[in-house]
């Protein structure tokens, strides 16, 4: 019952470190396809996380959380819906999950 026992938590061990494994892996091209449709489809007007057309919008903390945007939902709100001079991106030029890899590499890499 012992030996049992023992098996059982280190089979659990190494369930518990291979789902966390995969969730960082996940986590990484989450990030990396963030950035390559960034670049592809945002970074024209917000070079390095910048505004080429209104300098007091910026995807920078400060400028987020002055304008209300606290979150990657937020975010995904505005690829939708954009306000004056940004394009607006459809499902089928950014797919759901898309904008939130996007919104995702916006919120933890422009500080
Ligand atoms: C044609 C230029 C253009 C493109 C392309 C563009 N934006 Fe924008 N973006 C703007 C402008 C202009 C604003 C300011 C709109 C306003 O008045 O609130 C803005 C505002 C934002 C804001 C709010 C910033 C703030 O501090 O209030 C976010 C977030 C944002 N854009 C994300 C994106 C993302 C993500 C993409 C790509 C999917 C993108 N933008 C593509 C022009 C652009």
């Amino acid at each position: 019952m012992k030996k049992f026992l023992a098996i059982s938590v280190a089979a659990l061990a190494l369930c518990a470190f291979i789902a966390v494994g995969s969730m960082a892996a996940e986590e990484k091209t989450m990030k990396a396809s963030g950035e390559k449709e960034f670049n592809e489809h945002c970074a024209v007007c917000h070079p390095a996380g910048g505004n080429i057309i209104d300098s007091a919008k910026t995807l920078k903390k400060k400028d987020l959380d002055a304008n209300g945007i606290k979150t990657s939902a937020d975010i995904v709100k505005l690829i939708r819906n954009p306000k004056a001079g940004m394009t607006k991106f459809g499902k089928k030029t950014i797919s759901d999950k898309n904008a939130k890899a996007i919104a995702g590499y916006i919120m933890t890499t422009f500080k």
